[in-house]
């Protein structure tokens, strides 16, 4: 199978990426525009991989996308490009609408232009699936989960923006006719997560003697899933899901962010342990909340577990503790990515919510 995937060059489309051409035969086609979050460095390792093209491209780009769909001819496309970050998106939300929004938008018309011109053995198996979040379903209270049936009820213009390209989706199926399938995950973790997120974060700042941000008091909860268990997951989908169906992804693994910051600091005061200090807690701080805060996120996986017999493989306790080895020992790709436009992005914002 040939498979188009956008946003590869981040942190859940390049495990997707490296987990395929470890387990499959498929060829990969990574359509990626590069932005802050997006690093080829790491692709040096299968750069002569015959199964493995990049291709430097934005999905707002009408003209590239369509030429890529020419060029390659893809048998599916598996959509993660997208801006990520809901603090990013608090302070500047215009490249989430313009990417999330506007690039899904075109990226669908494309696929459809596409769909309708490829012949027909190649058109039957043809699916759009598109890589999305719990975010969409807004907050939870102490209580109940995330289910596919939830009302969608975003809160962050990140989510707002994930919300209306699911819409959009489900709405080339309904109208065009378009094969799509929607994944929606809860908070993933693992290598090659760009450092501004929870935990990469803790992991960099801890190390690096820096305080460890928490917003408000850290109690505010989510599901946590190791990143290959969504790979896993979405390979699963395209290849059984049905389409026009959307499924639930979740690690059933509810922390509270400071569970979550204290975890970290336990395990490096064991395996790294700071001469200066006796323990990593102490570079807690208590920051100013985020605004719009969702409290808590809990996926029910039971769609995923019954109907495609996925279910999430990696232990917290394990995952947590490969994800902050990874870390460590790979502190040259965390400098090459952390030196960019990031920095600045983070002095200033910092702070600012001091
Ligand atoms: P990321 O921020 O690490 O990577 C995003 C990638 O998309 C980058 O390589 C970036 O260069 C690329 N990109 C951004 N705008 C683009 C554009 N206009 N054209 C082409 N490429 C563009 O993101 P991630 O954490 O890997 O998330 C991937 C997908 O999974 C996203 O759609 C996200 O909403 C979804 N998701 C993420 C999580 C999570 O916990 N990280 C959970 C559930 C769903
Ligand atoms: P994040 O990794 O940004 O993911 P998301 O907001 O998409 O869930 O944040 C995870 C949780 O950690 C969220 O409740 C916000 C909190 N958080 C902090 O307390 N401090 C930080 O420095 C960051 C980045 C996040």
């Amino acid at each position: 199978m040939k498979i188009l995937i956008t946003g590869g060059a981040g942190f859940i489309g390049s495990n997707f990426i490296f987990k395929q051409l470890r387990e499959t035969h498929n060829s990969i086609i990574n359509f990626d525009n590069m932005t802050y979050a997006g690093d080829i460095s790491k692709f040096i390792s299968i750069e002569n991989n015959k199964n493995y093209t990049f291709i430097t491209g934005d999905i707002c780009n009408r003209e590239v996308v369509a030429k890529t769909f020419t060029d390659f001819k893809p048998d599916s496309i598996i959509h993660f490009a997208a801006e990520t970050h809901v603090d990013r998106s608090i302070e500047g939300p215009a490249d989430f609408i313009n990417t999330n929004i506007v690039g899904t938008s075109i990226l669908l018309e494309e696929s459809l232009k596409y769909y309708r011109q490829i012949d027909d053995e190649k058109r039957i198996n043809f699916t759009f699936l598109h890589v999305s979040t719990d975010e969409v379903f807004g907050e939870l209270s102490e209580t109940g989960k995330f289910n596919e049936k939830t009302p969608y009820n975003p809160s962050s213009p990140y989510s707002a923006s994930k919300a209306s390209s699911d819409h959009l989706v489900r709405a080339w199926h309904k109208t065009f006719g378009l094969p799509v399938l929607i994944t929606n995950c809860s908070n993933n973790y693992g290598p090659y997560q760009f450092p501004e997120k929870l935990i990469p974060l803790m992991i960099i700042n801890a190390i690096s003697n820096k305080a460890l941000p928490v917003y408000g008091r850290g109690l505010n909860i989510r599901d946590w899933l190791f990143v290959e268990d969504h790979c896993d997951a979405i390979y699963k989908v395209l290849q059984e899901g049905k389409i026009g169906e959307t499924y639930n992804i979740g690690g059933d693994c509810e922390k509270t962010n400071l569970e979550i910051v204290e975890t970290i600091c336990e395990i490096l005061d064991d395996i790294k342990p700071n001469p200066n200090r006796k323990t990593y807690k102490d570079q807690i701080t208590f920051v100013k909340d985020r605004p719009g805060h969702d409290f808590r996120y809990a996926m029910e996986i039971t769609k995923i577990t019954h109907t495609l017999g996925w279910q999430p493989l990696e232990s917290f306790e394990t995952g947590i503790l490969k994800t902050i080895n990874w870390y460590l020992d790979n502190q040259e790709w965390v400098k090459r990515i952390v030196s960019g436009e990031y920095v600045n992005w983070i002095t200033q914002n910092y702070d600012n919510r001091k």
